[in-house]
């Protein structure tokens, strides 16, 4: 397995281009399969959870083509096309789904195409366990019958989904976006309540409405969905990843360097530039993207707690956390959304970092400085977390395990070697 091994101690300076986000392309591509036409992603980024999701379509019978680099031969996001003329399988097998829990949102769109499908229900990952009860309730209440059988969700429509008014208990990403794709075919208006406001899902919602469907409400909490008889394809560029951005701006933070975000997008960012704000960091939006520095402002502790959009990403607690570790003064992170987010906090430790967990929150007293050592990485945004705090840490860091980063981060050692960090991948010989 691939490690990283980051030298710390040099402040980063220079511009990271923003790939595309994964949580807007992997919906995205899921929509295909609502139509016969194609449908054409550019933006597309380069990881490994977008390769398995196109396996995953391809069993189906969608039909992919990549065009290989982006234009100019760059990495600035490849396209997509991807046509689901003739539905081959209705069923997502265990052993692709296991590899990646969004495969569940091939559901919603299988069963308003085909009436039916048979998907594996997702197991639980290293952050919680991961339920998708609310994706299984609301389908049901657009006309569906789902039982789970042996690991299998067995969903059936007896004929077309009906419109209906779903209110979510909790908000949900994943259970919004499958609900929203099923609705767009279903008869009559469905009204979804307490619907995720996630960038990542107006962009979705925003290319199925050029795809044909009627929707209102879009970024919203309350959805208003029109089924149409049948959608067409569309051209849509995938949304700048605002995980990826956050990451590197808290890089940019915890080395005391200066960072060019290109193609972020400040107004998906508003909670973290708050919080980085108050921590004394320069955090604005310039030349179409967006201007991190903390040159010599001191680094002081701040309180975060996560919440759904428009509220602070979970998605970035754990890297926060890092640049925490290393503030004047005390910061109390609490998780949320996820019931066991924190398995970063053992590997920091062993940086010299002190936390301490009380249930879903972490007291983080910071100190003067993080030693490197070697780390275990347990999911993809606790990796990025020990490698931020690598990039600060005396002496030498090594994350092994590096496969969970590349689920989410396209060249991240590449990128960050290229604003001034010492980081290089370690290629475990075969
Ligand atoms: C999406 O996951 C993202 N993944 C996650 O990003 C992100 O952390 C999460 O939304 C929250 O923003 C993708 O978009 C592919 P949820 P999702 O349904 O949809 C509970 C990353 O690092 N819940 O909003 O699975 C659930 O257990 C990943 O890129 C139920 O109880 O998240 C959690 O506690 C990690 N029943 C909370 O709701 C359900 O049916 C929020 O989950 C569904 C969810």
């Amino acid at each position: 397995m691939d490690r990283i091994l980051i030298r710390g101690g040099a402040p980063l300076n220079g511009s990271v281009h923003v790939a595309g986000a994964k949580n807007a392309a992997l919906p995205l591509m899921a929509a295909s399969l609502l139509t016969d036409q194609t449908l054409s992603l550019s933006n597309i980024p380069h990881l490994a959870d977008i390769t398995t999701l196109a396996n995953l379509l391809s069993q189906h019978g969608v039909e992919i083509a990549m065009n290989g680099n982006a234009p100019n031969g760059g990495h600035a996001g490849r396209v997509l096309s991807l046509t689901a003329e003739r539905i081959a399988s209705t069923t997502a097998p265990y052993d692709l789904v296991r590899k990646m829990r969004a495969s569940v949102l091939v559901l919603g769109p299988l069963l308003a195409r085909c009436g039916e499908a048979t998907v594996s229900l997702p197991g639980g990952c290293a952050i919680g366990s991961r339920p998708v009860d609310l994706h299984l309730k609301g389908l049901t209440q657009l006309g569906a019958e789902i039982e789970v059988d042996r690991g299998n969700i067995l969903a059936k429509a007896a004929g077309r989904l009906v419109g209906t008014r779903i209110i979510l208990p909790q908000v949900s990403v994943g259970a919004t976006e499958n609900i929203l794709m099923a609705a767009t075919l279903a008869e009559g208006e469905t009204i979804l309540e307490n619907a995720a406001r996630e960038p990542e899902v107006t962009d979705l919602a925003v290319c199925l409405q050029a795809m044909g469907a009627q929707i209102d409400g879009v970024g919203t909490d309350t959805l208003r969905i029109t089924g149409v008889e049948a959608l067409h394809g569309a051209e849509h560029p995938v949304l700048a990843d605002r995980v990826e951005a956050g990451t590197y701006a808290i890089a940019a933070a915890i080395t005391g360097g200066t960072l060019e975000l290109e193609g972020a997008r400040i107004e998906q960012l508003e909670a973290l530039a708050d919080v980085l704000r108050a921590a004394g960091t320069t955090f604005e939006a310039r030349n179409g993207g967006i201007f991190v520095s903390r040159s010599n402002q001191e680094l002081v502790g701040v309180d975060v707690m996560t919440e759904p959009f428009p509220g602070f990403p979970t998605d970035l607690q754990a890297q926060t956390m890092a640049l925490l570790t290393t503030a004047n003064g005390a910061s109390m992170v609490t998780e949320t959304i996820f019931e066991n987010r924190f398995m970063h906090v053992p590997e920091l430790r062993r940086m010299g970092a002190n936390i301490n967990l009380h249930g879903s929150s972490a007291m983080v007293r910071g100190v003067e400085r993080l030693t490197g050592a070697p780390v275990m990485a347990s999911d993809l945004r606790a990796s990025a977390s020990l490698v931020l705090a690598g990039l600060v840490a005396d002496g030498e860091t090594i994350v092994n395990r590096v496969y969970h980063l590349d689920r989410g981060y396209e060249r991240l050692e590449q990128k960050l070697s290229e604003v001034g960090a010492q980081v290089e991948r370690i290629e475990d010989r075969p």
